[in-house]
């Protein structure tokens, strides 16, 4: 009789021999949460295609920036539902609408809280793009200057990292020189380096009420066959000044994170989108899937194709699950 001379079963035999020789872990400091910010005070509003996700005011981001820091979680990433939207998205860059306030409120009140805000003008915009529109176009040039525009109020409001998310050519370069000029020479920008023009943004645009009012994304975000033209867009985001980078949406992705990972020596980030969320907590609530196993080896793969931090609505249960777990 001839024995397997190589038996890899020897390294799974127990719990403690599986931690030994794990290769990649999971942390709460890799994760960073997004929060919707409104107008108003005491609004929480729940957010019909992502359970557990809420539009809220100042008052009730506090408490979640509380929470984070409790649980490990480094930092939050803010998007702004505001009380107006018009052509040029203005609302993105007045000082007293709800992510500028949630910026100065969350940095008086937690001084470590690392918060990113998102740097776009969907959110702003009447018609829903991230860009100015003519003639149904979205127009690239004359667009850079709201997006610097908008990072500039939210460096002034405290934030610490601006994440620009609009795929405007030249955008990190203007945010850059917009930041420089003005005393933020220290504020760094993670880009949406790489962002796919993805059907796994759907709920988020219910959430954050971005969907666009005509056509799609796919003249400015990347089409979903390519991953060449992903390192070609970090080469470009580098070379204007971008401190991290990062690739979204993360779960049909995983080869791009690593591809991204194996050419670049910053911190990559990659986005766990809304669809990947809302697929997980539908098959939850069905009892198909055990929510925690499956959204921890999740997240735990994104790790391991390359992420060193992962922006989640699952921050705060995962979190919470590892600790369980220690
Ligand atoms: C804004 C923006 C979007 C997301 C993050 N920033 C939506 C989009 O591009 O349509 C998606 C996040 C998610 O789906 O969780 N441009």
């Amino acid at each position: 009789m001839e024995f397997p001379i190589v038996r890899p079963r020897r390294l799974r035999v127990s719990d403690a021999m599986r931690r030994l020789v794990r290769e990649t872990d999971l942390l709460p400091r890799d994760l960073i949460y997004p929060l919707f910010v409104t107008n108003g005070k005491n609004v929480k509003k729940p957010i019909a295609s992502m359970p557990g996700v809420y539009q809220m005011s100042v008052d009730n981001v506090l408490k979640e920036g509380e929470e984070c820091l409790k649980l490990g979680i480094p930092g939050v990433i803010l998007f702004g539902i505001p009380a107006y939207k018009d052509e040029k998205g203005s609302s993105g860059y007045d000082p007293d609408e709800a992510v500028q306030k949630a910026c100065a409120a969350l940095k008086k009140e937690f001084p470590t809280l690392i918060v990113i805000t998102d740097v776009c003008l969907c959110e702003y915009t009447s018609h829903g793009h991230c860009g100015l529109i003519e003639d149904g176009d979205v127009l690239n040039d004359p667009t850079l200057d709201l997006l610097a525009r908008t990072a500039l109020s939210h460096a002034r409001a405290g934030a610490d990292i601006v994440a620009p998310s609009d795929m405007m050519d030249g955008r990190v370069g203007a945010i850059r020189s917009a930041l420089d000029g003005h005393g933020f020479e220290k504020i760094p920008v993670m880009s949406y380096a790489v962002k796919y023009a993805s059907a796994f943004y759907g709920p988020f645009r219910d959430a954050a009420g971005s969907t666009p009012q005509f056509g799609d994304r796919r003249s400015y975000q990347m089409d979903p066959g390519n991953v060449r033209e992903a390192l070609k867009e970090i080469e470009q985001d580098l070379a204007e000044g971008a401190d991290m980078l990062m690739v979204k949406p993360a779960l049909s992705y995983m080869d791009v994170i690593r591809a991204v990972k194996e050419v670049t020596n910053v911190p990559v980030a990659a986005y766990n989108v809304s669809g990947e969320y809302s697929m997980i907590k539908a098959a939850a609530q069905n009892d198909w899937v055990d929510e925690k196993r499956v959204t921890l080896e999740m997240l735990l793969s994104m790790k391991r194709a390359g992420a060193d931090m992962i922006l989640t609505y699952f921050a705060k249960d995962a979190a919470a699950w590892l600790k369980e777990d220690m």
